[in-house]
């Protein structure tokens, strides 16, 4: 932060469903990686040349109010926040108003929070974009400044207690994993996997998924965000199945594509090997000092290289591909990689090059609507100073491997 400023960090909304329900609240993620707080109507004040010491990180609450909680349960007292978040000087959110407004009048510059992922798509004013407004307003001559822009640098290098965590939440879907492998029979339904990952996650104290699952049998597979989960896993067919856990905040991204009966045909092999393949290619590419965008042309040249030896495209659909329109984009059509952390789709570069302590997937699929089938291999990869590490290097990842699971389990 630049001399003399403020920060100020709101929660997000509880956000209304219909008639009186609201959804399952989610803490902003900002204020998460800050606080570690989980409860609605929370903010936090960070001002490090504050005269007063007392005043230089503030965390503020809503005052627990009994009746309420004879509703919607206890709420954080101050002594269990502060030792939940590490800040000494918790205010409630009723009497803060007054203080606030004094050390802003200390402050030359406010820092101010909003969503700046680069696939945020949603126009819905949320209360961080509604408190920058309200903030402007009523403090017309200060200089503002983004905070989003630091905490973007500062999310995406995870430190080795957030690299633990990732790996708990990994360890969960792990396990969910082989146990999905081991009841999968055809006939099933795909929401009937979906509960089985459901009921595995959360018996292992997981919060829950950290995105809606994705059961895709057969050509569903070729639907990217397929959630509808309703249809029979009939025998002969692929399972494309995309799900992971939240624990402690943080989130696990898996991508495991089995064969219903336990056994690959000779092409869904030929497939499978041929999508293993590019997910071990982009991941030897995966290092400190590559950027995501070249990366992207260089395993999108290895995919139009694969796809030929497939049968999938010729050596003129190669040929006459533009940058802009690459061949293999009929047969993939989705980026390799993206951040993880905090958010499944987390804050970190795309243009600048990778550094030691990211943590991206590695993801690469194969989409072929006219043989109803596809396949999508997802690992998560930390980036260490020399290379990588595969955090879900021991999850079953060969059609061998999984074969011989599958027949295992069954026996
Ligand atoms: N499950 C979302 C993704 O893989 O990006
Ligand atoms: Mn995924
Ligand atoms: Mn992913």
């Amino acid at each position: 932060m630049q001399p003399v400023s403020i920060a100020i960090f709101v929660s997000n909304d509880e956000i209304p469903s219909n008639g009186d329900a609201l959804y399952p609240f989610k803490q902003n993620s900002d204020l998460y990686w800050l606080t570690g707080i989980v409860q609605e109507d929370t903010m936090l004040v960070l001002f490090p040349d504050h005269p007063d010491p007392k005043y230089r990180e503030v965390l503020i609450l809503v005052r627990p109010n009994e009746l309420k909680e004879k509703w919607d349960g206890k709420r954080l007292r101050a002594e269990e926040a502060k030792t939940i978040s590490g800040i000494s000087t918790v205010i409630w959110l009723d009497a803060h108003d007054a203080l606030l407004q004094a050390w802003i009048h200390l402050a030359e510059n406010i820092y101010l929070d909003s969503n700046e992922n680069d696939r945020k798509s949603s126009l819905l004013q949320t209360r961080e974009y509604r408190f920058i407004e309200e903030t402007k307003k009523r403090y017309p001559l200060h200089r503002y400044l983004r905070a989003a822009t630091v905490l973007k640098e500062l999310r995406a290098v995870k430190t080795a207690e957030e690299v633990t965590v990732i790996r708990q939440a990994i360890d969960i879907t792990a396990k969910t994993f082989l146990r999905v492998m081991k009841n999968m029979r055809p006939g099933m339904f795909e929401f009937e996997v979906e509960a089985e990952i459901q009921h595995s996650f959360l018996s292992q104290r997981a919060t829950g998924p950290a995105y809606g699952s994705i059961l895709a049998s057969g050509e569903n597979a070729c639907t990217l965000h397929y959630v509808s989960n309703n249809q029979e896993c009939k025998d002969g067919d692929l399972i494309l199945m995309d799900f992971g856990a939240e624990y402690g905040g943080y989130n696990a991204d898996l991508t495991r594509t089995i064969p219903v009966n336990g056994k690959f045909s000779k092409r869904q092999k030929q497939v499978y090997d041929a999508c293993l393949h590019l997910h071990n290619y982009a991941k030897s590419l995966l290092k400190p000092g590559i950027t995501i965008l070249d990366y992207h042309v260089q395993v999108g040249r290895e995919a139009d290289q694969v796809f030929q030896k497939i049968g999938l495209l010729s050596k003129s659909d190669v040929k006459n591909s533009t940058p802009e329109q690459p061949a293999y984009w009929k047969y993939l059509y989705h980026g390799i990689s993206h951040h993880l952390g905090i958010d499944v789709h987390d804050l970190g570069p795309r243009a600048e090059p990778l550094r030691a302590g990211m943590v991206l997937t590695v993801e690469p699929g194969i989409y072929i609507q006219e043989e109803k089938m596809g396949v999508r291999i997802e690992n998560n990869i930390w980036l260490t100073k020399n290379g990588n590490v595969d955090l879900m290097k021991d999850i079953p990842i060969t059609a061998e491997e999984i074969e011989a699971y599958m027949k295992r389990s069954k026996a």
